[in-house]
């Protein structure tokens, strides 16, 4: 009983990992699967094939180890966040589709809201900003639009859950309706700091409290997979939202100790303890983890467009055939000479938190080309992710002394040098850089006392390389300068 199974359910795919004691990927399968769009700003997911890509990666992972399941000392999962779920609890049969986190159609609600004078007491209890990417109004609005919904919700009928949720509630064979307070605290229902649903938000809302899933701990047995499902009773011992998953693989378990995964968009998340940090500056204030009873917070900075800004350049530009193309189109020129792009193609997030900024990019000129937007676009993400730092250190959380960095885009070395040269601090690429499936595995293998702790953890990370920032002071700052410049120029575009 000496491996693990991570299940990591993504926003573009699913994926499976067997992982042994020590870390080590023994099996893995991957499933993309498609994406809605059935109005402009809407996003959606097909419940059942979230489901039929996870199950389907899971079996394929455990086959490719050669190892059965029955060999399983756990199953950790971690999900895509906030993205929305609700479904019959005779059947388990989904009503309506999965509201994916990126999706926008709730932004006039959450204004109203904000309107109404709510958004202090929103950020007082959940530690999030009032706005469409988490899971409350996105379950407000299916209430609203599946027929009989409320009524039926009322009467105990139906459950709401995240994706974690969702797949717990189907690997269980519907015995389980649970999720664990990291997940609980990105629906905007949950109060961080009494670690329970918020029952004034639920009648804010409007939302029905039967619905809602028991919170557990991100780490221990929950419960166990029905044998259906994998050909073994197994027990579920680790739950995580995908960024939480990372930070926790990432090993950063001391408070100031941050990630940045660069996937579609970019997550920054610094743990800061036992104590939630409130930021004055327009940061999250999240939950971490919670294991045995104890909870773990970060500050967050969420950022929309970040490594889905390489794909836009190769999908929507054309500039370039492959995304990893994109790193020696930037590197033949030694600078953007004075692009800037500001990637709010979906408004922006942290720190400014404004639905209505759009894309922008400025400072064309005649001699302006391909290589340069691409130089831009590298620098977007990491100046993007500049402004997260800046309000971590104003919020009192810093100085952070390297930022420790995963996801798809930060294998461009290129990239990594000019995000340590923009920051002004060493950025740290792992060697195991599948840090969200492994989080999830830590946290499982740790529910099953597969370790003695974290520092146990801690122990197994090693870094691969580390970026050393090179830039002078002053190029650095008037680089930021000119980004904040842009940045102000492209909020509230789509407004006027
Ligand atoms: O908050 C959204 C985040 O959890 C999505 O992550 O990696 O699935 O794009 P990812």
């Amino acid at each position: 009983m000496s491996y693990l199974l991570a299940l990591d359910q993504g926003t573009t795919s699913s994926r499976a990992l067997v992982l042994d004691r020590d870390g080590q990927v023994k099996g893995v399968a991957q499933q993309t699967f498609a994406q809605h769009y059935p109005q402009p700003g809407w996003v959606e997911h097909d419940p059942t094939q979230i489901l039929a890509t996870q199950f389907d990666c899971a079996r394929t992972a455990l086959a490719r180890a050669g190892v059965a399941a029955s060999a399983l000392a756990a199953v950790g999962i971690t999900n895509q966040r906030e993205t929305t779920l609700l479904w019959e609890r005779a059947t388990g049969r989904a009503l309506g589709p999965a509201i994916v986190w990126q999706d926008r159609r709730t932004a006039a609600v959450c204004d109203r809201l904000r309107e109404a004078g709510h958004a202090d007491m929103i950020r007082a209890s959940t530690g999030l900003e009032l706005d469409a990417y988490f899971s409350a109004t996105k379950l407000a609005w299916l209430l609203d639009h599946v027929p009989g919904a409320r009524a039926r919700a009322r009467a105990g009928e139906l459950a709401f859950g995240t994706v974690d949720s969702w797949l717990v509630w189907h690997l269980s064979g519907g015995a389980l309706h649970v999720t664990d307070a990291g997940n609980a605290s990105r629906t905007m229902l949950f109060n961080i700091h009494r670690c329970e649903w918020d029952e004034t938000l639920l009648a804010l809302l409007d939302i029905p409290p039967a619905l809602l899933p028991r919170v557990v701990d991100s780490s221990g047995v929950c419960g166990t997979t029905c044998a259906d499902v994998l050909g073994a009773a197994v027990p579920i011992a680790g739950i995580g939202g995908d960024q939480q998953a990372a930070t926790f693989g990432q090993a950063c378990f001391a408070p100031g100790m941050a990630k940045n995964t660069y996937g579609t968009g970019c997550f920054l998340l610094m743990n800061t303890g036992t104590a939630p940090v409130t930021s004055t500056n327009r940061l999250l204030t999240t939950i971490g983890w919670r294991s045995r009873g104890e909870t773990c917070y970060a500050l967050e900075g969420s950022i929309f467009i970040g490594g889905a800004l390489v794909q836009w350049l190769r999908d929507g530009l054309g500039l370039i055939r492959r995304a990893e193309d994109v790193e020696a189109l930037a590197a033949s020129v030694q600078d953007s000479e004075g692009v800037v792009l500001v990637p709010a193609f979906t408004g922006l997030g942290a720190p400014y938190w404004d639905a209505y900024a759009r894309g922008t990019l400025f400072g064309l000129t005649r001699g302006t080309g391909a290589a340069h937007i691409a130089r831009a676009a590298l620098e977007a993400i990491a100046l993007q992710t500049v402004d997260l730092v800046a309000a971590m250190d104003r919020d009192g959380a810093g100085p952070l002394a390297e930022l420790r960095v995963d996801g798809g885009a930060a294998a461009n070395d290129l990239l990594m040098q000019i995000q340590a040269d923009l920051l002004g601090v060493p950025v740290v690429r792992p060697k195991m850089l599948e840090t969200t499936a492994l989080g999830a595995g830590y946290l499982a293998g740790l529910g099953v006392g597969m370790w003695s702790g974290i520092d146990e953890l801690a122990s197994h990370w090693r870094a691969e390389r580390r970026f050393e920032p090179l830039m002078a002071e002053d190029r650095r700052e008037a680089a930021i300068a000119r980004w904040r410049r842009a940045v102000e120029r492209a909020r509230g575009w789509a407004s006027a």
